[in-house]
């Protein structure tokens, strides 16, 4: 019987055995594509018995991690590169992928038996990148091949301690009929290489692509697969970067580390609250949030714009903080902060390309709405810094790390900050942020 195709779900791996315009799975409309099915073993052969071990008992020999030499990029690891370990690391186009892992190979390949493979660009491209990133990045050995049987076999003859794939959607296993980077091919590719590495304790990072919703392209399953998943994001067109951990069997994924893009490749930004705060100006609409990123604490500018609107409804434009969010504390303002803001366009960014996703952002932010809608500067000399959560009915919230957080204000000389416990509602803290007297005492 010749083997049937089946129909799975290239955002969440659902297997069908017809084609629907709809996934069954995730209700998701379009991404059914047709694959031959992976093969099953036989299930004639006897199977083996296991022998269940006390975990006590088993033997795990304490895991030296490799340092990559870029300490942000070690810390978002949960303290460097895990031998035998999958990593998984996804951005979007030209964010600085490969900028990244040849950086890292080229500070590995000093003490370590490295590999690249390249099935995107030439060995003549890769090199161009790594003239630019300096010597140490040239001294990585790379091959350029998208089968994924050859690759396994260079892997298997090579024994790297670290090897890096760049990208797992461009390799194929010439057995599957799908194009390179359809849901069959990510998933053999990924589970092939998997093998690989756990069987030789290569540890292997898979440089990924996301799709346009910023999702990692190819199924889910992929990311459940891996033993770590790292994001990078930030904008192209701007400097600072952002390594984040979504998911890390050897650490936590709060770890947030920041790069900026230069000509010699990314650079480290080890303290990015002393960049932001020399960036921030005191002018109307601009207001420091002491924000945590992970166990680091981050002061980034927030600022605001309010002006008169042309257009039902008015614009709500959030760069690096979440719409809805915004949405919540205009809605908070207008209610419980006597600010109405329903017929002007509102305007929020963090400076830098910074994103922050945490609710103690929220008083920050309204702040500087507050400040952009009066036209009045905050803080005495140096711009306001504030942190904490807005409830729905107008109080604020303690956030975790307050003492963390006022101290990397006062290490910046932004003191006194504007914290929940100052204030007991967003109405008074409002007041003690816009009334003259407070600015003078500040
Ligand atoms: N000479 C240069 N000076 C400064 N920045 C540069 C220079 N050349 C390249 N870049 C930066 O490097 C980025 C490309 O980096 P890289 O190739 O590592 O990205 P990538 O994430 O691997 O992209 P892709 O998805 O295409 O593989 C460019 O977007 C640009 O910002
Ligand atoms: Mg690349």
């Amino acid at each position: 019987m010749p083997p049937r195709t089946v129909f799975s779900c290239s955002a969440c791996g659902h297997e069908s055995p017809k084609w629907h315009g709809r996934c069954p799975g995730c209700g998701d409309w379009n991404t059914l594509v047709e694959e031959k099915p992976q093969k099953r073993s036989a299930s004639s052969r006897t199977a083996r018995r296991g022998a269940p071990v006390r975990l006590a008992d088993v033997q795990a020999p304490a895991i030296a991690r490799f340092s990559t030499g870029i300490g942000e990029l070690d810390r978002v690891l949960g303290g460097g590169v895990v031998p035998g370990s999958v990593v998984l690391i996804g951005g979007s186009p030209g964010i600085g992928k490969s900028t990244l892992t040849a950086s890292a190979l080229g500070n590995l390949a000093a003490e370590r038996k490295v590999l690249y493979i390249t099935g995107e660009e030439s060995p003549a491209q890769v090199k161009l990148r790594a003239e630019r990133l300096g010597p140490a990045a040239l001294e990585v050995p790379i091959v350029a091949e998208t089968d994924l049987d050859s690759v396994v076999a260079t892997i298997e003859a090579e024994q790297p301690d670290v090897c890096v794939i760049d990208s797992v959607q461009t390799l194929y296993a010439p057995d599957l009929t799908g194009a390179p980077g359809s849901v069959g091919q990510v998933r053999e590719v990924a589970a092939r290489l998997m093998r690989v590495a756990k069987e030789r304790g290569v540890a292997t990072v898979l440089v990924g692509h996301v799709t346009k919703e910023g999702a990692l392209a190819g199924p889910r399953v992929l990311e459940h697969l891996v033993d770590c998943v790292l994001q990078f994001e930030g904008e192209r067109e701007r400097t600072y970067r952002t390594l984040r951990a979504l998911k890390n069997r050897f650490g936590s994924t709060n770890e947030v580390g920041v790069f900026e893009m230069r000509n010699d490749g990314l650079a480290e930004v080890a303290d990015a609250s002393a960049r932001f705060v020399a960036e921030a100006t005191r002018a109307p609409g601009s207001v420091v949030l002491a924000a945590m990123e992970g166990t680091r604490p981050l002061l980034v500018e927030v600022q605001a714009l309010v002006a008169p609107t042309e257009l039902v409804p008015p614009r709500r434009v959030a760069n690096g903080v979440d719409r809805n969010r915004l949405a919540l504390i205009l809605a908070v303002l207008s209610r419980h902060g006597g600010l109405a803001l329903g017929a002007s366009d509102v305007f929020v960014s963090l400076a830098g390309g910074v994103r922050v996703d945490e609710p103690g952002a929220d008083l920050a932010i309204a702040l500087a709405l507050a400040s952009a809608a009066k036209g009045m500067p905050l803080g005495a000399e140096r711009p306001l810094a504030a942190f904490g959560e807005i409830g729905l009915t107008g109080e604020l919230r303690a956030v975790a790390h307050h003492e963390r957080r006022v101290t990397e204000a006062e290490k910046f000389g932004l003191a006194p900050v504007l914290a929940p416990g100052d204030a007991g509602t967003l109405r008074q803290a409002l007041a003690r942020a816009l009334s003259p007297s407070a600015q003078m005492a500040a």
